[in-house]
């Protein structure tokens, strides 16, 4: 079989008087954590509803495990399972009975006891099993709901903004998961995020979508490497600065911004670099990596937070 087991060719869907999704080219491997980012209204939820079959794409296609989702729905979402925004549970209920629930509406039967404590244990609430869902904490939601989509012993799982709304613990616990699942489980890992952090933290591969459109994919290393070596220099006077970098051999690429000086310099001739403007009688105050990944990002969502 082939090794991209999701392919969207030309995806889009367009709603009154707007293309929420357009173009949309995805490939994502077998066994990839494949991140797909992007700011608030991007268009990630659309196209991951149109992927898992839950809206209709006004164009293009899917193809899940060489299944087309039009013509072969059931084939195409056989080993596949995902939330999109946020899971719905009973309350009242324990997480145990919350777990059957699921398990019977995807599976058709209810699951045995066995495989529901197996699953909670993957996510790490298997001691609160018997607890009510309304006293789990947003974290712990989360963590159901992918348990939930677990049942199903699906070989891709499409999770919409995982760790949205979670704090810095909640959002490790769930990288965490999300880790384990790829590495233990060898289950491929489609996750949608508007945070780049949170997304090269465990993506193997990622697409950047802003406006519907996509902007570029491919894997995380290949993409950080095209956009290394840039540093950000504050030096004065500026000007000074700028004239002295922009001579030197090693240096290229030197813009002003708010922020300061940004030139792209190999690290092994920054110290070189910093010789330089100190001979050239200008101030150096700092020298530091630019995290040039989202600078890239930044550049092309123009959103305001990374
Ligand atoms: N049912 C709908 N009717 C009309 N427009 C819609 C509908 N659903 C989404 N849109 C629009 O499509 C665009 C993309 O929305 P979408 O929810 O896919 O973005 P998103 O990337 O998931 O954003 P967020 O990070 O806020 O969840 C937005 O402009 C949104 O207003
Ligand atoms: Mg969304």
């Amino acid at each position: 079989m082939n090794d991209i087991i999701l392919r969207t060719t030309n995806l889009g869907k367009h709603y009154k008087n707007r293309w929420a999704a357009q173009d949309i080219n995805l490939e994502v491997h077998r066994g990839d954590v494949f991140g797909f980012l992007g700011p608030n209204g991007a268009g990630k939820s659309t196209s991951i509803r149109m992927i898992l079959s839950l809206i209709k794409p006004t164009t293009g296609s899917v193809q899940l495990f060489g299944h087309d989702l039009a013509a072969e729905r059931e084939k195409a979402l056989m080993n596949v399972a995902g939330i999109v925004e946020k899971p719905d549970f009973y309350l009242y209920l324990s997480a145990f009975r919350n777990m059957q629930i699921a398990g019977s509406l995807t599976l058709g039967r209810t699951p045995d006891k066995k495989k529901v404590m197996e699953t909670l244990q993957v996510v790490g609430l298997a001691e609160r099993a018997l607890d009510k869902v309304k006293t789990f904490s947003h974290g712990m939601k989360q963590r159901l709901g992918i348990a939930q989509a677990l049942l199903c012993d699906p070989q891709l799982i499409m999770l919409d903004e995982p760790t949205n709304g979670l704090d810095p613990q909640g959002m490790k616990e769930v990288r965490e998961l999300i880790l384990r699942l790829s590495t233990e489980r060898g289950i491929t890992v489609f996750l949608s995020s508007h945070l780049l952090n949170e997304v090269e933290q465990v993506a193997t591969r990622m697409a950047i979508i802003n406006k519907g459109k996509m902007i570029v994919q491919g894997s995380v290393a290949d993409l950080l490497k095209a956009n290394a070596n840039k540093v950000l220099v504050h030096a004065e006077p500026v000007k000074k600065a700028v004239s002295t970098l922009t001579a030197m051999k090693n240096v290229s690429g030197v813009t002003v911004t708010e922020e300061g000086i940004i030139a792209r310099i190999e690290p092994k001739f920054a110290p070189a670099a910093v010789k330089g403007l100190v001979e050239a009688k200008c101030k150096v105050f700092s020298v530091q990596p630019r995290h040039s990944l989202e600078e890239y990002f930044l550049e092309k969502t123009g959103a305001s937070e990374p």
